[in-house]
């Protein structure tokens, strides 16, 4: 198994959320502001507008060698709390990936009608309303304060506590109950590799801890 964080598309030029330089999307934004239902609810032109942004430096991004590593590794169930989808660019298959934070690359509905679709405008500013049933519609990701999609946050779970082996691969760690899969896998007896080039609260749980960034890593440590 395979836990993900932003740092694993980070060598494809998508800021990272947490680091040491101004760079960090949570040094430059608010959080409360541009990921809560209360940012969306007070200004959701500004929250499309910032969405609009990162789409457009999703779809300029490529999937470096980290991605190809895990998609060739066939084996592998793949929970990223990534909202990109260059693991499906580089040739993972949809059924070998759990998005725990969804997908930057849909929409959705806000008022629980269940609609889900693909972003189409070229602006990728996202629809404003429903199609389905003319309500709010919304990035489908999930913001500070949602819960997780529970078939997936399940089917995580439950992997995390039944695997042999978990990969870890560019994550802070911090976001729960995100993070908490780590301690899962180790509690269930996993052995945990935790791949990063700065330290994080992870390696107290991790068998071994490589520093270093993913794309330079992953190629030399997974299968062809
Ligand atoms: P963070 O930004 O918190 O952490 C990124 C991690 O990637 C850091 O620990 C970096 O050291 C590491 N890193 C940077 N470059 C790397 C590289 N080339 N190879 C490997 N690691 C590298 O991102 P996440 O842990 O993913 O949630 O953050 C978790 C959640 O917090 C995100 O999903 C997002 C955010 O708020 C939501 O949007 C709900």
């Amino acid at each position: 198994m395979v836990f993900c964080g932003a740092g694993l598309s980070a060598e494809s030029g998508i800021p990272t959320f947490r680091a040491a330089s101004d760079h960090a999307l949570w040094s430059r934004y608010d959080p409360e502001e541009l990921a809560s239902i209360e940012g969306f609810t007070r200004n959701p032109d500004r929250v499309r507008g910032w969405y609009a942004w990162r789409r457009g430096l999703v779809a300029e991004a490529m999937p470096n060698d980290a991605h190809h590593a895990l998609a060739g590794w066939h084996e592998a169930l793949l929970v990223t709390q990534n909202v990109d989808d260059l693991q499906e660019r580089a040739g993972a298959p949809d059924e070998r990936i759990l998005h725990l934070h969804g997908s930057i690359v849909h929409d959705r509905c806000h008022d629980g009608c269940g609609w889900v679709g693909p972003v189409e405008s070229e602006a990728g500013g996202g629809r404003s309303e429903c199609p389905r049933c003319g309500g709010v519609a919304r990035p489908a990701v999930v913001w500070f304060g949602e819960t997780l999609p529970q078939a997936v946050w399940t089917r995580a779970c439950r992997a995390c506590s039944e695997t042999d082996l978990l990969l870890v691969v560019g994550t802070s760690g911090v976001v729960q109950p995100a993070a908490m899969l780590v301690e899962m896998a180790a509690d269930g007896g996993a052995y945990v590799v935790n791949v990063n080039p700065e330290p994080t609260p992870l390696d107290a749980l991790a068998d071994a801890s490589i520093h270093a960034p993913a794309a330079g890593v992953l190629p030399a440590l997974l299968p062809d």
